[in-house]
């Protein structure tokens, strides 16, 4: 998809309906480009124009959409219902993002691997911060193609024990002899901003800066699926330095993206 971008027109006069019930900017356009360099409409579905904000309910939406478009995309909240459109739709159904998943983002955090190392199998992901969806999909779409994960997390942040991934403490033990460095923001989308103060404080030990970086296995990459809030959870320094590969893996959601769609509607 990434070395022959209109190589497929699987969507060919086909629409795909995108449900945003939570923020977006990389999501939204890469789904959206892609739809159309595979010949399709992305149908943008922003919750609060659809009869779904006046208490139609999932299973109906689930119906309706799947007389219409070829595909669906969802980012909301609660996994429960994506499930639940999931279970009612009659065409495939894709996590854009929820409290507890972000998949599409892992499979383009494998593709920038990839790139970067040729072979994913036997490499080592470092994830250090928040034990959020991006830590969970990387876990889980991590242990599917070979690559150890590592997630580093304080107390009360951490992951419950997820695909056989290295769960610690220590940001120094999970950076050893890691390809990449990964983070993430430290409040997310679906978390109550009255604990941003919190987690400033808990998480500002696992700051992905150079020194940890200069800990990990020499050559490694900084990650990051962005938005990013640099002097958080990443200096500036690595954000805009020689080892992120951060503006590949934003690109990435799109040509990632479009290899999912092609397996599901072709
Ligand atoms: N990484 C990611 O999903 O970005 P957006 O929230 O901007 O879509
Ligand atoms: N963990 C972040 C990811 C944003 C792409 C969130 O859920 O807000």
């Amino acid at each position: 998809m990434k070395s022959n971008p209109l190589g497929s027109d699987v969507l060919k006069r086909r629409a795909v309906a995108l449900i945003f019930q939570r923020h977006s900017t990389r999501t939204r356009v890469s789904f959206e480009t892609g739809i159309v360099e595979l010949g399709g409409h992305p149908m943008i579905l922003r919750t609060e124009d659809t009869q779904l904000a006046r208490g139609e309910s999932i299973r109906d939406t689930a119906y309706v959409l799947s007389r219409n478009a070829a595909a669906i995309g969802i980012r909301t909240g609660p996994d429960e219902l994506v499930r639940e459109l999931a279970q009612y739709a009659t065409v495939p159904v894709v996590n854009m993002l929820t409290a507890d998943h972000h998949p599409c983002q892992a499979l383009a955090d494998l593709l920038t691997l990839k790139e970067n190392f040729g072979e994913l199998d036997g490499l080592k992901l470092a994830y250090v911060g928040d034990g959020n969806n991006v830590a969970r999909s990387l876990a889980i779409v991590g242990a599917l193609a070979g690559v150890e994960i590592a997630i580093a997390a304080p107390d009360g942040y951490q992951l419950e024990p997820v695909a056989g991934a290295e769960l610690t403490a220590d940001p120094y033990e999970a950076v050893k002899n890691a390809n990449a460095v990964y983070t993430d923001v430290w409040v997310s989308m679906n978390d109550s901003p009255e604990t941003a103060a919190a987690r400033s404080e808990a998480l500002h030990p696992y700051q992905l800066n150079d020194e940890l970086l200069a800990a990990a296995a020499p050559g490694a990459i900084a990650l990051h699926c962005l938005p990013a809030h640099p002097g958080d959870e990443i200096t500036e320094q690595v954000l805009y330095g020689e080892r992120q590969r951060i503006w590949d893996q934003a690109e990435n959601r799109r040509h990632g993206q479009k290899a999912l769609l092609e397996l599901l509607c072709a």
